[in-house]
């Protein structure tokens, strides 16, 4: 590690942490893969992943600035590793909260190495004051840093190595568009199908050293919402049961039994997702609900229901998001046991939403 990111996870004010992809720490003992090709599901995004880093490696070039968007637990920061193992490069890792000063953002660009990547996380909420210094990092390699202050302070340019940003983010909508811009790629990860989650779960057990029936794992992947992480949750929590109750093998029934237990529902929802619909349903008579309000009747935060649950009910089609806000659908109705509402104009005037108005409230 050089200069200034020298020392402990624990140093305070760290704000850049820099992994070896290549060798052995926490990263190659857990569960994320390591290589595209250990990578399951997402195949539109690996392939143009391996088109540009087979170029890059042919052209002797650094990897065009990426960033990858997307709900959380796909497999953001998992991929930002695996292209930087298969580029055979220095990760560093940061977040967007943490990048408070243009001072501090200078330091870690012009300490970067050719080809090296920098990973930042939560881009989207990097502080837009200090934004601004990665236009021409990204573009030209050069950043401007003012020395200095008062009368006396002077701009300085110092030139950077070639590396690659990759960005991670769960509102893409929330990124400037000069930033947006900047980057060569942004690739889109898509809830993965159950068939691949199945292949995630079984790779899983695998490692963890457990023997999981495929119907058993079919379950746990119908109940995990297109996502790894939750796939990767569940089925831990079918090994506690399988421990407690001291079965060598996890087989449907178990499965079925961690589900009950975790209040999970064949939909894959749990409790804070049923609350939601009931919400919506019950207090705003099915809808439309702007996001604040509803967050508010449930005291839930609202990125939570934004970034977490509303996707997977909108993928679901349990609710519907229009331009006077969300509506739960007759499948919310029937999923939860309500007869079907009659629906007198209740979507009149409810466009479906378009882009622009997707990031607002
Ligand atoms: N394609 C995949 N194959 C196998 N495991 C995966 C895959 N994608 C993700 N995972 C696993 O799912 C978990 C979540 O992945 P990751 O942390 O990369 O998600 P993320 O998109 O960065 O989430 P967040 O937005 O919350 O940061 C990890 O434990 C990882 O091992
Ligand atoms: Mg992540």
């Amino acid at each position: 590690m050089r200069g200034l990111f020298t020392g402990s996870t624990h140093e305070r004010g760290r704000i850049v942490n820099q992994i070896q992809p290549n060798v052995n720490g926490d990263i190659l003992s857990s569960l994320r893969p390591h290589t595209l090709d250990d990578y399951i599901g997402q195949s539109e995004v690996k392939q143009k992943l391996k088109i540009a880093i087979q170029a890059a490696k042919m052209r002797s070039e650094p990897l065009d600035h990426i960033l990858f968007a997307g709900p959380p637990g796909l497999g953001k920061t998992t991929l930002a590793f695996v292209v930087a193992k298969e580029m055979g490069t220095n990760i560093y890792v940061t977040s967007g909260p943490v990048l408070e000063r243009q001072g501090d953002i200078a330091a870690i660009l012009s300490s970067l190495n050719d080809g090296d990547v920098l990973f930042i996380d939560e881009i989207h909420r990097i502080n837009k004051a200090v934004e601004e210094i990665f236009y021409s990092a990204l573009e030209d390699y050069k950043v401007d840093v003012l020395i200095g202050k008062g009368p006396t302070a002077r701009s300085i340019r110092i030139g950077l190595k070639p590396f690659t940003l990759i960005g991670a983010t769960t509102r893409s909508g929330l990124l400037s568009s000069p930033l947006r811009n900047r980057f060569g790629m942004t690739l889109e990860l898509q809830f993965y199908s159950v068939d691949e989650l199945v292949q995630i779960i079984k790779r899983a057990s695998s490692i963890l050293n457990i023997s999981i029936e495929e119907s058993a794992a079919k379950l746990i992947a119908e109940r995990s919402r297109g996502t790894p992480r939750i796939a990767l949750r569940l089925l831990k929590r079918a090994r506690d049961v399988a421990t407690v109750k001291g079965r060598e093998i996890m087989d449907i029934d178990l499965v079925e039994k961690t589900m009950d237990i975790l209040e999970i529902d064949r939909l894959g929802l749990d409790e804070v997702d049923r609350r939601i619909l009931r919400t919506i349903i019950e207090i705003y008579d099915g809808g439309p609900v702007g996001l604040e309000s509803l967050a508010a009747a449930l005291n839930l935060e609202i990125d939570t229901l934004r970034e977490v649950h509303e996707p997977y009910l909108l993928q679901k089609g349990l609710i519907v998001r229009t331009s006077r806000g969300r509506i739960a659908t007759d499948l919310a109705y029937s999923h939860l046991g309500y007869s079907s509402r009659i629906r007198g104009g209740l979507f009149d005037g409810s466009h479906a939403e378009s882009e622009e108005c997707k990031t607002q409230d």
